[in-house]
């Protein structure tokens, strides 16, 4: 027989079993009740939903005084006004749920429920990914601190397949501004050397950048930012399947090629870039075209490793 079933005192008036959950939850069931001392409590544990909602609650100062003529029933009228509305439980009274007083400690199942389900890496997220899938997954991306000054991802601009893969370091003003790549000054000189060799922006390259995301007042990008950011890089080059990459300055380089040599030394060759898939690809490293805005006298030089580009095709 569970404890609700048993029958009270013969002292005390006749509740029935909701009721007496409600005494209980209130602290005021022993006053109610007045069992004879000798009155042995059944040694059944009660059902683990009843005895976890009549977990001890320091019963107000005015309850513990003698108690006011108890209404029959209408226990819902206990509930403050101020209580929150609580979801109903089957076989469990609202009022018991609407106490006021600190709420009840949730099982453990539901916390973990509750809690957020860790972020999948971006490697993991793109692996699947088509073009459109990944492009969507760049704008939406919040994998590192770049997200929250953004005005736009830059996923990259092109023609897919495509014959060549130019790759810049991260978005600037006016790529942030407009949501595509080099479309500054820097832009502009890109476009001219590009067709310096044949090649439309529109119809032979796709244009990206290592990092998609313009870091603040264009600092270098963190490790960590590069980190999170690479796998986007490297799922567009298996997607893209270039002919060739153009990587222009040298973080990009480097980034790219895994290695801290100087653009002075990278430049004049070609690298091969191997693929997760098992591919070579050739890269070629040449200046970013804002050194060149800067330092124009480097043209000559960056003039030859795009024909070194053209001429490995
Ligand atoms: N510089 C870059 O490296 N990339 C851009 O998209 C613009 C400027």
């Amino acid at each position: 027989m569970s404890p609700l079933d048993a029958a009270p005192p013969s002292s005390a008036p006749r509740i029935n079993p909701l009721q007496r959950i409600w005494l209980r939850e209130i602290g005021m069931e022993r006053l109610w009740l007045r069992p004879a001392p000798a009155a042995p409590r059944p040694a059944v544990a009660p059902p683990a939903e009843v005895s976890r909602q009549a977990a001890p609650v320091p019963p107000p100062a005015a309850m513990t005084e003698a108690p006011a003529p108890m209404p029959p029933a209408a226990p819902q009228a206990a509930a403050g006004p101020a209580a929150e509305p609580a979801p109903a439980r089957p076989g469990v009274p609202a009022s018991i749920l609407n106490r006021s007083g600190p709420p009840p400690r949730p099982a453990p199942k539901a916390e973990a429920k509750a809690a957020e389900p860790p972020p999948i890496p971006v490697a993991e997220a793109v692996k699947n990914s088509n073009l459109e899938q990944l492009a969507e997954q760049v704008v939406a991306c919040t994998a590192c601190g770049l997200c929250q000054g953004r005005r736009h991802a830059v996923f990259g601009q092109g023609a897919s397949p495509t014959r060549w893969l130019v790759v810049g370091e991260a978005p600037g003003e006016q790529e942030d501004r407009q949501g595509q790549p080099f479309v500054g000054r820097s832009g502009q000189l890109l476009d001219a050397m590009l067709s310096a060799v044949g090649m439309s922006r529109e119809r032979d390259v796709f244009i990206t950048n290592v990092i998609k995301c313009r870091p603040p007042g264009n600092r270098n990008p963190k490790p960590e930012e590069i980190a999170a950011c690479s796998p986007y890089l490297m799922r567009q080059i298996a997607l893209l399947k270039p002919e060739r990459i153009l990587v222009l300055g040298r973080f990009a380089a480097q980034t790219l090629l895994g290695t801290d040599a100087t653009i002075g030394s990278l430049r004049g060759r070609i690298h091969q870039l191997k693929t997760d898939e098992g591919a070579e690809i050739p890269v070629v490293v040449s200046y970013h075209p804002a050194y060149l805005l800067r330092s124009p006298s480097e043209k000559a030089r960056a003039w030859q490793d795009l024909k070194l580009a053209s001429r490995t095709l």
